[in-house]
């Protein structure tokens, strides 16, 4: 399964990659207005050269959502986008319009993630349209009570029954009972926001365990 790290802020992409753990990047413009100081003087320029900084810290996928609305438009920014570098991978919404330029810019050997991606059929589409990765957004459903983990489960078989060769990027993933559910039932990727990377590998019976054996190792003296 692979990690991908879900935000715009560089010290907490540079603090995960140091894990070495970390197998790329997804951003979306959300993430990317949280981390602007100065959003009066903060262009499209800005904004890809930010994501060439996250290419140069992260060997492997970083997405990069258009801001456009139209088949055109988008096909337009995800070429722009597509040109910052070999990694980027452009984030279209998986709207009418956006489903045309995905496969478009997918025709043209763009990779692609679809975002924004709430049922089955919306999953099916992407991965017709040649997507790379489809991202379904547990969180957002769970917010609506409704389970965000079942849509998942879903993709996983359609893609199976077809062989899409589309990743399956869970994506609005809040803790770390996400990323088992997500890896139990065979997703390609979770993108995970940083503070919940953090806690995968929290446990309080190894804080606990390791006090305990660093008191015990006071028993070995210097030789
Ligand atoms: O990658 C999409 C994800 O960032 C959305 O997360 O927490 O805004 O639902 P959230």
């Amino acid at each position: 399964m692979k990690f991908f790290i879900d935000t715009a802020d560089l010290d907490e992409i540079r603090a995960a990659n140091d894990l070495g753990v970390l197998d790329g990047v997804t951003t979306n413009p959300s993430l990317v207005a949280k981390i602007v100081k100065d959003p009066d003087n903060f262009t499209y320029r800005d904004f890809k050269e930010h994501i060439a900084k996250i290419c140069e810290i992260v060997d492997g996928p970083v997405s990069a959502e258009v801001t456009t609305l139209t088949a055109e438009e988008m096909v337009a920014q995800g070429e722009e986008l597509a040109e910052i570098d070999e990694n980027v991978v452009v984030k279209c919404p998986l709207t009418l319009e956006g489903l045309k330029a995905m496969r478009h810019l997918s025709g043209n050997g763009i990779r692609i993630n679809a975002t924004l991606v709430f049922s089955p059929t919306q999953a099916l589409l992407a991965a017709k349209a040649g997507a790379s990765f489809v991202s379904p957004f547990v969180g957002r459903l769970d917010d609506i009570s409704t389970e965000g983990m079942a849509l998942v489960e879903q993709i996983v078989g359609i893609y199976e029954n077809y062989r899409f060769s589309t990743e399956v990027l869970v994506a609005s993933i809040r803790h770390p009972q996400h990323v088992v559910e997500a890896a139990m039932i065979g997703a390609d990727v979770a993108t995970i926001p940083f503070k919940v990377i953090g806690q995968l590998l929290k446990h309080p019976l190894t804080d606990s365990g390791l006090r305990r054996f660093m008191d015990d190792a006071a028993v070995m003296k210097e030789s």
